[in-house]
């Protein structure tokens, strides 16, 4: 049998935001030499603190292992230098969803990394393999979208682009089994599987409110109480990002085609030019006081 030719032991992680700091800390805790990057230094600097702070937390409310916790920081770096991701035998890229932006980073991942080091993005809604098509080597490049927040959701939906190969796609689903998550193939379709179905959860929840007569609160409510879902749409754009959320939406939007039933709303533009982006600016739909 054809010996594969990637062994992953050291990854490197592009963007220090809400995914790439919960998954840098992940694969670091597994023991994997881990490499997070940012284009913004004081954003590198508040994934540092703001990792350290709750897991200090959890470590107080004896909700981890404190080796777990100290193999983390021995095995995690924050650098300000792409270039000190050149030996990584993996790349997840967790920076904005944007396709010029993501493009852009691969290019350049391509001129610096190991010519058998595979790429994987962890974009929600942009397709695999358009992101790939502008690459030398196609078939390195794979899709491992994960779920916020990522040290506590096992589901990895792990994409197949048109030019993934069968190699790269089985690495990444070992690995994924490694970190202790649940992958599942899927097809590179618009938004590949749960965020699909999750487009109207939250689509139809702003139309609700934009009609006046429900707010937020209690739509959420209804949807835990009565629908036993674990968290509102309200609560939940909060935590995804209203700006991650609003850019996926129009990604899907336009990858239908502009079929109405996907179409943003203008609360989440409002939203998005008033800087009310949930938890992470401790304002959204709710206020964050001790976040
Ligand atoms: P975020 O806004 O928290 O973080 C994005 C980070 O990317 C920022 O820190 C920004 O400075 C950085 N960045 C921008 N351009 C960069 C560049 N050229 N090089 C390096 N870093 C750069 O966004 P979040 O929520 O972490 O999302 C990141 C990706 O993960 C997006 O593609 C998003 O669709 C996807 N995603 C988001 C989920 C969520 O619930 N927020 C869930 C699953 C996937």
């Amino acid at each position: 049998m054809k010996k594969n030719k990637h062994s992953i032991n050291n990854i490197g992680i592009i963007g220090a935001g809400t995914m790439g700091s919960g998954i840098a800390s992940v694969c670091a805790m597994k023991g994997y030499d881990t490499f997070i990057y940012d284009v913004k230094k004081e954003i590198i600097e508040k994934a540092e603190n703001n990792i350290k702070n709750s897991y200090k937390k959890l470590l107080e409310k004896d909700k981890i292992d404190k080796k777990d916790v100290d193999t983390m920081f021995k095995k995690l770096r924050f650098v300000d230098k792409l270039e000190e991701l050149k030996n990584s035998d993996l790349i997840i890229e967790a920076a904005v969803e944007n396709i010029d932006i993501k493009r852009q980073i691969f290019r350049h991942l391509e001129t610096i990394c190991k010519p058998d080091s595979i790429f994987a993005t962890n974009t929600s809604s942009i397709s695999v393999t358009a992101i790939s098509s502008i690459l030398e080597k196609k078939e390195r490049f794979v899709g491992m979208h994960f779920f916020n927040p990522a040290n506590v959701m096992k589901l990895v939906e792990v994409i197949k682009g048109d030019f993934t190969s069968d190699e790269v796609l089985k690495t990444i689903v070992d690995l994924c089994e490694k970190l202790d998550k649940k992958p599942v193939i899927c097809r590179d379709t618009p938004a590949f599987i749960v965020n699909r179905i999750a487009r109207s959860f939250y689509g139809e929840s702003l139309k609700i409110l934009g009609e006046g007569n429900i707010d937020h609160v209690t739509i959420d409510n209804v949807m835990k109480q009565e629908g036993g879902f674990s968290k509102g749409p309200f609560e939940l754009m909060d935590l995804i990002g209203i700006d991650v959320n609003f850019s996926v939406t129009k990604s899907v939007y336009e990858a239908f085609f502009y079929d109405p039933k996907y179409k943003p709303h203008p609360i989440q533009q409002k939203m998005v030019e008033s800087g009310l982006l949930g938890r992470k600016t401790k304002q959204g739909f709710y206020k964050y006081i001790n976040i």
